[in-house]
């Protein structure tokens, strides 16, 4: 029987497409069969609960809860013993977990692990506990959307008291678990960008915000013959040269600190713009792809990955990144047609989208 992942590196397994395709179809069937037969009040209750159960992860990451419980299942009690938390407390945050699916609950409230759950252990492949830190750390803009509604501004700012990368400039920590929480999501979509298109032809590639280098690393190690020019702001490109050296890609790839918005190195056959373009509104937006229109030779390649909102009601990750954004730092996620206009806007044409494995796809954009 054919197999239904396919492994570029080591460690993280991608879906196919084609299996991809069929797991967002079953879900998108179940999911409308379950409101269909959901009474319309109880399908408002759950909505509005969502927030609770995203405090409880986050929470039993902060903790280390799922750490816990790596040798085998474990007593409530004893966990709590070992975390310095109510053991009874802890319990009810457990059960509730468990009937996510993350965790399963045992015989005489012990707990043991489940894949979900799995995830939520420190240092292991595939391990969210940044993202989950992150979730944490932001969480208080969420409480300003309204005043997101009424002005259109990001909420950010009047929380933290400057702008996010500002912010993080003058908090390395915080910009770092930024880092690790962005490098946990690349690194998987890393494998389905290289699983579905082709950078052959590339002998140079820059990856304009490449953070913390997660997903040029894996790009770099698909395609040995090529080079490639990390750019990031100061804050965070000295993590980004420790990161690909520890990789030993250093001498495949050179780390340039920067603005992105003043200029964007030049001599490159591709320029990546992996998760950025959506930081920003359109105007910074135009921007910064100013700076990769200078820098770009005729015939230079500019990829945008991004998540591209579909049309119609369906249920995509990007509805809700894209409210993120917006209390964030006023970005957006954008439509095919948003990123045409934006992107004619700023001297490009697209050439083509190519869909991964991920609701991630990569635009394909050259000089018009
Ligand atoms: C959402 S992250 C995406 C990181 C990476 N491309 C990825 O997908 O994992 C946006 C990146 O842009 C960088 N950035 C923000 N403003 C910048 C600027 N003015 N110049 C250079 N980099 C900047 C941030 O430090 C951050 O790493």
């Amino acid at each position: 029987m054919q197999s239904n992942t396919n492994t570029i590196d080591d460690d993280v397994k991608v879906p196919s497409k084609a299996a991809a395709q069929v797991y967002h179809w079953a879900s998108n069937v179940l999911d409308k069969l379950k409101r269909g037969i959901t009474p319309p009040h109880l399908h408002v209750l759950e909505l509005l609960d969502g927030h609770k159960v995203t405090q409880c992860l986050c929470v039993a990451m902060r903790l280390g809860v799922a750490d816990q419980l790596n040798d085998g299942p474990k007593a409530c009690a004893d966990m709590a013993r070992a975390l310095d938390v109510n053991p009874d407390a802890l319990y009810r945050v457990m059960r509730l977990l468990a009937s996510k699916q993350v965790f399963k609950e045992l015989p005489d409230r012990r707990f043991e692990l489940t894949p979900a759950a799995a995830m939520l252990r420190t240092g292991v492949k595939g391990s969210l506990r940044a993202w989950a830190g992150l979730t944490e750390q932001t969480w208080g803009t969420w409480e300003y959307l309204i005043d997101s509604l009424r002005t259109g501004q990001p909420m950010f700012e009047k929380v933290f008291g400057m702008p996010i990368f500002d912010y993080y400039a003058k908090h390395p920590e915080k910009s770092e678990l930024f880092d690790q929480a962005m490098a946990e999501l690349s690194r998987p979509i890393a494998k389905a960008i290289v699983m579905s298109y082709a950078f052959s032809g590339i002998d140079r590639l820059v990856d304009v915000g490449g953070g913390d280098g997660s997903l040029l690393s894996v790009i770099l190690r698909a395609h040995p013959r090529m080079k490639a020019t990390l750019l990031e702001g100061p804050w965070a490109a000295e993590r980004a040269r420790r990161s690909i050296d520890a990789a030993g890609l250093g001498e495949r790839c050179e780390v340039v600190a920067g603005d992105f918005f003043a200029s964007v190195p030049a001599g490159g056959d591709a320029y990546l713009l992996k998760n950025v373009l959506h930081d920003w509104n359109d105007e910074r937006a135009l921007a910064l792809l100013a700076s990769c229109h200078r820098a770009m030779k005729q015939g230079a390649r500019l990829l945008i990955v991004e998540l591209i909102i579909p049309p119609g009601n369906e249920p995509f990750i990007g509805k809700i990144v894209d409210i993120q954004m917006l209390l964030a730092t006023g970005g957006r996620e954008r439509t095919k047609e948003e990123y045409e206009a934006l992107l004619d806007q700023a001297g490009f044409r697209i050439r083509r989208a190519v869909p991964t494995a991920f609701p991630m796809s990569v635009i394909e954009a050259v000089r018009t």
